[in-house]
């Protein structure tokens, strides 16, 4: 299985983003993630498309986007536009998410679709055809730094099993709360692309990617 780091920069610091970045691509990390919200679906607001569009060309990494957004799909082609290359979309948010699924693959994106912490795992199973990605959240989305939540770990594992079961070629991503701590739990359970915000950009990010790196096993 390939293990990915994908840096959140929720957490950079917005002054020097491209020196940040670029630690972290040194470094090794394979996808940028960025966090978009919108003031409903949570109630934060983080950076949208002009920020986006400054990343598009700028660096090697994956651009990895996850719209916390509601109706997500009014925004596809301007997220094509603007760069994203993989695109999440919240199981919570979209009424039509099969419909969802199949437009950002024709638009060229890869579909990625995520749960939040009390949606069941097994509402994704029957969409796994449809995606390259499942995003398992580990916080509440909405903000950076919380502390990852014990019971996601089951559900980790019970998506992991039956991506196996049917033979499907789907990467387990997390997000909120991985750090020393919880990235070998959530390896162990199955997921192999790891979202880090705060553990990566507080501090020294070149140093710190490299020690997930190393964490993981990544060579
Ligand atoms: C939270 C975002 C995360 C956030 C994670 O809603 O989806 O990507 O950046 O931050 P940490 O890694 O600090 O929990
Ligand atoms: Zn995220």
């Amino acid at each position: 299985m390939d293990y990915i780091l994908a840096p959140s920069i929720l957490s950079a610091d917005f002054l020097t983003l491209k020196d940040q970045i670029d630690q972290v691509e040194k470094a090794g990390a394979k996808y940028l993630h960025f966090d978009v919200m919108d003031g409903m679906f949570v109630r934060n607001i983080s950076f949208g498309i002009p920020v986006l569009k400054c990343l598009k060309g700028n660096t090697g990494m994956v651009l990895d986007v996850h719209l916390m957004i509601m109706e997500p799909s009014r925004y596809f082609e301007k997220f094509k536009d603007a760069g994203a290359e993989i695109l999440t979309i919240h199981y919570e948010a979209t009424r039509t998410v099969k419909e969802d699924l199949l437009r950002i693959k024709e638009l060229g994106m890869i579909p990625s679709l995520t749960i939040s912490p009390d949606t069941d795992a097994a509402v994704v199973f029957p969409y796994l055809e449809y995606v390259n990605q499942i995003l398992i959240m580990t916080v509440q989305p909405g903000e950076g730094a919380q502390s990852y939540i014990d019971k996601c770990t089951d559900k980790i594992k019970a998506v992991r099993e039956e991506i196996t079961k049917r033979g499907l070629n789907v990467n387990v991503e997390v997000d909120g709360g991985i750090n020393e701590k919880t990235i070998l739990t959530a390896k162990e359970a199955g997921a192999n692309v790891f979202v880090m915000g705060s553990s990566i950009f507080h501090g020294n990010p070149y140093e710190n990617a490299l020690k997930y790196k190393g964490m993981l096993g990544i060579q």
